[in-house]
């Protein structure tokens, strides 16, 4: 579904990532971790065709984003979903309408469709439409908006890709598990492949089977836990090291 190969990218003079290389199949969900600035939000961009990278290429569903026109660029971005760090609500809209953006923007449906339609993804989102749909973003905590963040995504993209930026960032731990068992439910439910960049190690261990670990640019290591927990990877362990409180709380094996 996706593949990162070979991705060499710099911002100006200064290289960010170096040799990156992954894929990422159909139904898989898969975490990216790695230290602040190690490049982990980049991937998303470049996987988005944001950016393109100075060497390498991105393939999505077997054709190089790159390479593409900005006509067919779009088609593709339709089928990735991307849920931004901050949720990136419109503050001055209504739930409903943020959920129903891409609708009332790009397309003619009624809007008495349009807002049923949006009702019916903040359920799905597992939020109590009737309470908010009127609301402002600012009205709900930070774990609604981020679920309302995702609906948005959901009903503006018919994703075959989520991609999400730390999706738990600054969330407390009831919304925290709201929204994981959210994305749990996106990637098992319907399928969709997933990549959820998080620096929360228990939240990836709960959400993923394979993580890779982005160190500096390039990728430290990709694989399972029992082989992350086993790594002797210096820059791995580096990483890993102040998290191994909260590791061996959500593991059996013990890391030390
Ligand atoms: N638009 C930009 N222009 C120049 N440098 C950038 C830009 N965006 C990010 N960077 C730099 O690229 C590096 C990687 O950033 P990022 O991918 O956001 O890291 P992460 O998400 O892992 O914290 C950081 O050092 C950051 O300062
Ligand atoms: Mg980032």
């Amino acid at each position: 579904m996706i593949e990162v190969k070979n991705v060499h990218f710099a911002y100006g003079e200064r290289p960010i990532l170096t040799d990156v290389s992954f894929k990422v199949d159909s139904d898989e969900s898969v975490v990216v971790m790695g230290p602040s600035g190690s490049g982990k939000s980049t991937i998303l961009r470049l996987i988005l065709g944001l950016e393109c990278p100075q060497q390498g290429e991105i393939i999505i569903d077997g054709q190089n984003i790159c390479a593409m026109k900005e006509r067919q660029k779009q088609e593709i971005r339709k089928k990735i979903g991307m849920v931004f760090q901050d949720g990136a609500l419109f503050d001055s809209l209504s739930v409903w309408e943020n959920v129903g953006f891409y609708l009332l923007e790009h397309t003619d449906m009624p809007l008495d469709e349009i807002g049923e339609r949006a009702v019916e993804m903040l359920g799905f989102v597992g939020l109590d439409a009737e309470e908010i749909v009127d609301k402002l973003p600012e009205q709900l905590s930070g774990g609604m908006q981020r679920r309302v963040a995702i609906g948005r995504t959901l009903l503006s993209t018919d994703p075959r890709v989520m991609l999400y930026d730390e999706p738990t960032t600054g969330l407390d731990p009831q919304s925290t598990e709201n929204v994981l068992g959210l994305i749990k439910k996106l990637n098992v439910e319907k399928q969709i492949s997933t990549i959820v960049v998080t620096h929360q190690i228990a939240d990836a261990i709960s959400i993923a089977s394979r993580f890779i670990v982005i160190v500096e640019g390039s990728v430290a290591f990709d694989g399972s836990l029992d082989e992350l927990r086993d790594s002797t990877d210096k820059k791995v362990r580096e990483f890993l090291n102040p998290f191994r409180e909260s590791f061996n709380e959500v593991t059996e094996r013990k890391f030390i």
